[in-house]
């Protein structure tokens, strides 16, 4: 049976989310809540049997299965932890929270109401990332000692929310470099991270630890235990050069795996293989990848509704944030 599911917030990738949940057939769409008039239009058109009601409450009281949610960051957590609540499942854009205490709040919510929870975590579900995963768990390349994660969006955020910690939580770390944290523990099975080092800026400045800026650059170098030193920068805005520069390479003793947005965009991915001077294509795009953590999600809601301890992954991801926040 398909979940019954409610959507609130469906202004850029709430849409996407919804429209891609639909198209797979994932969902009985029963209502939305989205304030602005345009989104709204958009989400009743690609809906058109979903209610457009006012607020959280009222789509609660619809008598959902599950509730997708992709309002402005800092909404996430009490908003998922009211519908957890009320016995609802949910799928939650990335961050989950502001950080790791309030994303341990949420983690605690839903295995309180014994609710199934996960958060967007979309390129784990790439191909590219599909391909070089088991590849690096194998063992094939040796002794693992190295990894580069890159995340460069030169456009920025296009709406005012982003530049605002109380409505994002953060700067470009807890916007993109979340995403390459989660790969790299989730790459790893989230072992101990044993050191951090981190430096953020905003407009070339220098910002201080647990900054009240919104930071546009950070650079981190993330200590594994087991030896794997990873460096991580991400950005907005940046003098990239194209759209976005996004890179996550590992690297070994006996070869390195990478996966690479091609030609500057945001959704085309390759995987290679490397071999001293050569490389293998593993994976080359097209990959509609962008709705698969959402129909997983669906998919796993509509067999068993129940807590899943894979959701404590985001309270480690977050930590992590916060670390790399606090510089240590
Ligand atoms: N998983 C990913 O890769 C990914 C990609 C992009 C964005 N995101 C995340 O998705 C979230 C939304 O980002 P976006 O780019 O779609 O932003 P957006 O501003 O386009 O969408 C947010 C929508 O929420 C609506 N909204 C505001 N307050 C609301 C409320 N109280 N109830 C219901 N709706 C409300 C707004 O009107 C807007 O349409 C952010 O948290 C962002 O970090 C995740």
């Amino acid at each position: 049976m398909r979940p019954r599911t409610g959507f609130l917030g469906t202004g850029w990738i709430g849409r996407h989310r919804m429209e891609a949940l639909i198209a797979a057939g994932a969902v009985d769409p029963v209502a939305f809540v989205e304030p602005d008039e345009e989104a709204a239009r958009a989400a009743q058109a690609a809906a058109p049997g979903a209610q457009h009601v006012p607020d959280l409450e009222a789509l609660l009281d619809a008598g959902l299965d599950g509730l997708v949610i992709a309002t402005p960051s800092a909404m996430h957590a009490e908003q998922a932890i009211a519908a957890l609540e009320r016995g609802v499942a949910v799928f939650c854009q990335k961050p989950l929270a502001r950080d790791g205490a309030e994303t341990r709040a949420v983690v605690e919510a839903a295995r309180r109401a014994d609710r199934l929870l996960a958060v967007d975590f979309s390129y784990r579900f790439t191909r590219a990332v599909e391909a070089i995963a088991p590849i690096v768990r194998s063992g094939e390349l040796g002794r693992l000692f190295g990894a580069e994660l890159v995340f460069h969006n030169a456009y920025g955020p296009d709406k005012a929310w982003f530049r605002d910690r109380v409505l994002s939580g953060g700067g470009c770390v807890i916007d993109l470099g979340i995403h390459l944290v989660d790969l790299l523990l989730w790459m790893f099975d989230f072992p101990e991270v044993q050191a951090i080092d981190s430096r953020l800026f905003a407009g070339g400045e220098r910002l201080p630890p647990s900054p009240e800026a919104v930071e546009d650059y950070a650079m981190a170098t993330i200590e594994l235990a087991g030896g794997v030193v990873a460096r991580m920068d991400c950005s907005w805005n940046h003098h990239a050069g194209r759209d976005a520069d996004i890179r996550f390479a590992v690297f070994g003793t006996e070869g390195s795996v990478a996966v690479e947005n091609v030609g500057g965009s945001f959704y085309d991915f390759a995987a290679y293989r490397r071999d001293g001077t050569r490389t293998q294509t593993l994976v080359e795009p097209p990959d509609d990848w962008g709705g698969k953590a959402a129909i997983d999600w669906a998919q796993r809601l509509a067999a068993d509704n129940r807590f899943d301890e894979r959701c404590r992954d985001m309270v480690a991801v977050a930590d992590i944030l916060d670390r790399i926040y606090r510089g240590n």
